[in-house]
């Protein structure tokens, strides 16, 4: 039987919400967004050093989502950008939720996308807080508005998944 495969991912800008979009359309899995009760206004002025900040901070919002919607996967794929070299503060979030659910996820995969191809420190950093093995890592680079030359990575990793 194929395993269930779920996506939890954030995205402010749209990036990850692409790559998320590309990666279930090819896997067959279940998207899930999280949506965070404060973020910051995209495009204003202080949008980098307001995300930045609350980043660096572990600043760790409400989730419109709940633990039960995590919980009965065999694959869960973790997707967000990188802010001020870690992940969004919504990620953080999700990894509190993570950490209290009774039953684990029996594989965790990882994407992020960023404006400067640095995702290792973020991937570095989920893993720690989760204390799991990672099965699989992809970094796109602003992939919504690179999107020739980021499908083809997007797409290997989306059949990665299933394999
Ligand atoms: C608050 C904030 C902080 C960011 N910090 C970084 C960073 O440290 N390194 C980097 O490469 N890109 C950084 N970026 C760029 C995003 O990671 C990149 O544009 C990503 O593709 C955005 O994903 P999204 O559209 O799903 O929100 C930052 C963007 C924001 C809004």
């Amino acid at each position: 039987m194929k395993q269930k495969i779920k996506i939890v991912y954030y995205s402010l800008q749209g990036n990850t919400k692409y790559a998320a979009e590309r990666i279930a359309k090819i896997s067959g899995a279940e998207l899930l967004r999280l949506k965070p009760d404060q973020e910051p206004k995209i495009g204003g002025f202080w949008m980098k050093a307001q995300g930045g900040w609350e980043a660096l901070t572990g600043m760790k919002p409400g989730l419109q989502s709940n633990a039960e919607q995590l919980e009965d996967c065999g694959t869960l794929v973790i997707g967000g950008p990188t802010w001020a070299g870690t992940y969004a503060p919504a990620i953080g979030s999700l990894l509190e939720i993570l950490n209290q659910c009774t039953v684990k996820p029996e594989r965790v995969y990882l994407f992020g996308c960023s404006g400067s191809g640095k995702t290792e420190k973020m991937f570095r950093e989920i893993a720690r807080k989760l204390g799991c093995e990672i099965q699989g890592t992809a970094s796109f680079l602003n992939p919504l508005s690179n999107q020739e030359r980021e499908n083809p990575g997007i797409d290997s990793f989306a059949e990665s998944l299933q394999k």
